[in-house]
């Protein structure tokens, strides 16, 4: 089913940062690459719910700032030896606004 839903002018988002969206209780990591994507992923580590919005962005990837895991942005999955994923939302740029599918 699809629900897009505007959640933040690209511009508003720093390459290599992200911005939380809210929805109910739910809450959003949206982050830009240093390439300009753009990805969601629901705002908590799959490892203990650390912040991935406070992570830090390399190439498709966010390392949590807790434990270092790396998660991979286009689906939301722990790399490495690590095992876990995190929910991820599809993402559409348009006109310069980012829609996720909630
Ligand atoms: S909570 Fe993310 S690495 Fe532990």
């Amino acid at each position: 089913m699809s629900n897009w839903t505007q959640v933040v002018e690209l511009e508003n988002i720093p390459l290599l940062g992200s911005r939380v969206f809210r929805s109910g209780e739910q809450e959003i990591a949206i982050f830009r690459t240093r390439e300009g994507r753009v990805f969601a992923l629901h705002n908590a580590c799959p490892h203990q719910r650390g912040v991935l919005s406070e992570g830090i962005v390399h190439g498709n990837r966010v390392t949590c700032p807790l434990h270092n895991w790396v998660i991979n942005l286009e689906d939301g999955e722990a790399q490495g030896a690590d095992e876990g994923q995190t929910a991820c939302f599809e993402v559409q740029v348009r006109q310069g606004i980012v829609y996720i599918n909630l």
